[in-house]
């Protein structure tokens, strides 16, 4: 009522600003209003659909599904689909999302492929807020190691062109904490993730099947990788972000069990690894096809961080003659300029490239990688990596 008398008196002083008025109060859904609970327990997943449904249907302006904040909120497995009436919704996180403490919840959902809350089909999804969603893995990673064991993804992003994400926490996935799948021009921005570092396959942000990817600002401490970019990606900007534990920065596994990969145009620039068991690692498997080119890791700052610089071509256990013939990922072009720091492995530099392909165009420059013992030295491993190493140290023999 109240609105609509201002409203009314706004008209005649301007129109223009009850339009505004009428907006801020019609396009905000709260779960509360369509029967969630919030108290951790009783499952509110049918309240968020309900609520989604407006979000999504609202036509000619951006609408609001708020979670609102000093609440949790139990969400069974569920999709938010598109696609959506206007080319943007937000999703404003205040509160906290938690995973039911049971793996039933999942039975009957494809065990190949299971996530917990997925979005799909929605462009200019903008998840923010200040809130966090809690995977609850401790249920899952004792009982369920392997991969294939059905552990879902916490927040699966598929086909959501312009996504955003910023100001939020992850915690305590059974597996990948963000995964990103056939969504272009995705910013990811102040984020925390956080889980045990023995928890498995609990990776902070996984990238496949996307471009124009930019993350900045965040804070990644897992059990698995940091950020892992897979197949078909390019265009990937990673800045100011900390790592570790973990297992670093990413870009494979490609190429496995024949398969075709491809990632290029990827700058990793102002990040810090600390505590890592690995830094910035390119692995591929042999017998893979495709390529990874155009790479650049700088200005990089290790603390304590094993396998700071490693490309893995993973030959071993193939034969001589094998070795020559089967393909390989071909990968070239990448550089590695102002990496400093502290490694805990003895060899702080490895260019483990096979004899078919090999590694081309690798360039270093600016390098300074010191043990993290005092008194130990550090060295660099190289098999057939081509490229120019200018100020490196420790000294790389196979690069001029
Ligand atoms: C980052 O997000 C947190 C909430 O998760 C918020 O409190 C903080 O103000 C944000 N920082 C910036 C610089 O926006
Ligand atoms: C990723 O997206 C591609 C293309 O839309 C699809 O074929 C594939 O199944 C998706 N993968 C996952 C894990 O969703
Ligand atoms: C993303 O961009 C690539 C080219 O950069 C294009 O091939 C692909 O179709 C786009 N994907 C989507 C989901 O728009
Ligand atoms: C990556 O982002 C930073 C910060 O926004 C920017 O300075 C840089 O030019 C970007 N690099 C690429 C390759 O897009």
């Amino acid at each position: 009522m109240e609105t609509i008398t201002i409203c009314f008196l706004l008209y005649f002083i301007s129109h223009c600003s009850c339009t505004r008025l009428q907006e801020a109060t019609i396009n905000t859904f709260n779960v509360m209003n369509y029967g969630a609970i919030g108290d951790g327990r009783k499952d509110d997943s049918q309240s968020f659909l309900k609520a989604w449904s407006k979000v999504c249907s609202t036509k000619n302006t951006i609408a609001t599904l708020k979670v609102p904040p000093g609440k949790t909120f139990m969400l069974s497995p569920l999709q938010f689909s598109g696609p959506c009436y206007f080319s943007s919704v937000h999703f404003q996180l205040e509160g906290k999302i938690v995973a039911p403490n049971n793996k039933e919840a999942w039975k009957g959902k494809d065990e190949d492929f299971q996530t917990w809350i997925q979005f799909s089909n929605v462009n200019g999804l903008i998840i923010n807020g200040g809130g966090q969603i809690d995977g609850g893995g401790y249920v899952w990673w004792n009982s369920c190691k392997g991969e294939s064991c059905g552990r879902p993804t916490a927040l699966h992003i598929h086909k959501c062109n312009n996504f955003q994400l910023h100001d939020t926490h992850h915690l305590n996935s059974a597996k990948n904490h963000i995964s990103i799948n056939s969504s272009n021009n995705t910013h990811i921005f102040n984020v925390t993730i956080t889980a045990p570092q023995d928890s498995p396959n609990t990776d902070g942000i996984d990238i496949s099947q996307s471009s124009h990817i930019l993350i900045q600002h965040s804070t990644i401490a897992t059990g698995d990788d940091c950020i892992a970019i897979n197949t078909h990606t390019s265009n990937i900007n990673i800045t100011g972000v900390t790592c570790g534990p973990g297992h670093g920065i990413s870009i494979g596994s490609l190429g496995e069990k024949g398969s075709y990969g491809i990632v290029e145009q990827v700058h990793v620039s102002h990040c810090s690894f600390k505590g890592a068991k690995n830094g910035m690692r390119i692995k591929t498997w042999q017998g893979g096809f495709g390529y990874v080119r155009n790479i650049l890791f700088e200005h990089i700052l290790l603390t304590n961080t094993g396998n700071p610089i490693i490309i893995d071509q993973d030959y071993e256990g193939v034969n001589e003659e094998e070795k020559k013939q089967e393909s390989a990922i071909h990968i070239s072009g990448v550089t590695y300029r102002d990496v400093q720091g502290t490694s805990i492995s003895e060899i702080a530099i490895n260019l483990n490239c096979g004899e078919g392909a090999g590694c081309n165009n690798i360039f270093m420059d600016a390098i300074n990688i010191i043990s993290a013992s005092s008194g130990s030295k550090v060295r660099a491993s190289c098999n057939n990596a081509h490229g120019i190493a200018a100020s490196t140290s420790p000294h790389i023999s196979c690069l001029s």
